[in-house]
């Protein structure tokens, strides 16, 4: 599926940053892709062959947020769902050969999976990085973080649950602080998460390595909101109709390239050769050619 050697105990790297989870040897490999999201709400139970708690990470990518917290917390189960079935096959191939039995993955997008297949109060933690900007007018109907988005989230924790979010986009950020609050307990975050001092995501890598800055939260479902009063809530919050900024769509096609190989470890994204530049600058990326 990809270039990608999978000797067991071989390390697998993205930007020269390793992937969590050793490759074992073939006959440990799992099965850990959901073929088809079942109709109705998902048993979690009978999913996963236990009961723990679930973590549900929409818009993945290439997993390795999920990766990453499945093999630091084995007692938890994670699900990472996104719309783009390239970038699950290379999860699931990650997922299997890691043997990393608490992971399943899925084709589906993050408002269906949460309005139609998770029950009400069933969810531990829901985690979203870096969800596209979409920077075309007839795209903005895309941009997945909405009042709606949010109160699905909101409805889907259990008491106590968590919500995470981060991007590196500062006008989609802003727009974000206005409407979180409203739903969650939410406290920003500066620092890198725990596990992952080098950034948790692809994306987080990319725009850490060129510079610029992420911003990342956290918060739990307010308590004193109950549904009814969220639905009436959404009707009058204001969609996420900031201007996206051009100069970071150039991040973007970086992103998709080599989506889920090794291809290339060592390198700075953008760059042939040479070291990272220091995560401290602020220069946004270039502006790219005929656009
Ligand atoms: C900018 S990428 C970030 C991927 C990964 N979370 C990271 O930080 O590297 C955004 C991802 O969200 C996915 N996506 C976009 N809209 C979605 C939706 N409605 N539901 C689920 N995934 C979505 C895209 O296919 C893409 O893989």
């Amino acid at each position: 599926m990809t270039g990608f050697n999978a000797t067991p105990g071989a390390v697998e790297r993205e930007f020269g940053i390793p992937i969590p989870g050793a490759i074992l040897p073939e006959e440990q490999w799992v099965r850990t892709a959901l073929k088809q999201v079942p109709e109705g709400h998902i048993d979690w139970a009978a999913l996963f062959g236990r009961t723990a708690p679930v973590v549900i990470d929409i818009g993945c990518g290439n997993g390795r947020s999920v990766l990453t917290g499945a093999v630091a917390h084995r007692d938890r189960d994670y699900l990472g769902i996104d719309i783009l079935p390239v970038v699950i096959r290379y999860a699931t191939r990650r997922g299997n050969q890691r043997g990393l039995s608490n992971t399943r993955w899925a084709v589906i997008g993050g408002r269906e999976l949460l309005a139609e297949h998770v029950a009400a109060g069933s969810i531990s933690e829901i985690h979203c990085y870096h969800p596209q900007p979409w920077y075309r007018r007839d795209q903005v109907p895309l941009r997945l973080i909405t009042p709606e988005f949010l109160r699905l989230v909101h409805q889907s924790l259990q008491p106590g649950g968590r919500f995470v979010l981060q991007t590196d986009h500062p006008g989609y950020w802003k727009y974000m602080l206005r409407i979180l609050p409203l739903f969650f307990e939410w406290t920003a975050r500066t620092e890198p998460w725990p596990f992952a001092s080098q950034g948790l995501t692809r994306r987080e890598i990319i725009a850490r390595q060129r510079g610029l800055p992420i911003f990342r939260g956290e918060g739990t479902a307010r308590l004193d909101l109950d549904a009814e009063a969220a639905i009436r809530m959404v009707e009058a919050l204001p969609l996420p109709l900031f201007n996206a900024d051009r100069r970071l769509q150039a991040l973007d096609q970086l992103e998709k390239e080599g989506t889920g190989s090794n291809q290339s470890a060592g390198r700075r994204p953008g760059s042939r050769s040479g070291p990272p530049r220091r995560t401290d600058q602020r220069k946004p990326p270039k502006k790219p050619k005929g656009r």
